[in-house]
């Protein structure tokens, strides 16, 4: 599975912990930024880059990290197609994929200890969409 992930200046350290965790597990990380030497970044700007890569499928998921995580996800579900979930517990991470089938995971990395945060990411990845009557609903969202 390829991974897109990036942060703004608050996610800094859990981007870099959550690249490390994944690499270990020899998953495909596209680490998109903030660059390290950056001082701040605007989350707007980072969500669009994952969107970016899923949409034209080059990753099949992403990871935004924030302060809350709150502010990537509104950014990410902006763009059409892409369905973000800001997660504080695993079966918000899990259920996000099975019920919601989403495809951006949003963590906050001041509400949220590291540890929590990497049980989220590997909570979300172990899980699948489950189909049916969830399809029926995204659907819905999606006005059909
Ligand atoms: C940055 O200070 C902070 O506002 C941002 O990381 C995020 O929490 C927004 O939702």
């Amino acid at each position: 599975m390829n991974i897109a992930l990036a942060s703004d200046h608050a996610g800094r350290e859990y981007k870099k912990m959550i690249g490390e965790h994944l690499a270990a597990k020899n998953i495909d990380v596209a680490d998109l930024g903030l660059p390290e030497e950056q001082i701040k970044a605007d989350y707007p700007n980072y969500a669009r880059k994952v969107a970016a890569e899923i949409i034209a499928e080059r990753a099949e998921v992403g990871i935004l990290i924030c302060g809350t995580g709150t502010g990537m996800a509104i950014a990410a579900n902006k763009i059409r197609g892409i369905r973000a979930a800001v997660c504080t517990c695993e079966i918000m991470a899990r259920l996000a994929r099975c019920h919601n089938n989403a495809n951006v995971l949003a963590l906050g990395a001041r509400v949220i200890g590291p540890e929590l945060a990497l049980a989220l990411v590997d909570a979300f990845m172990a899980a699948e969409f489950e189909g049916g009557r969830h399809q029926q609903r995204l659907d819905l969202i999606e006005g059909g």
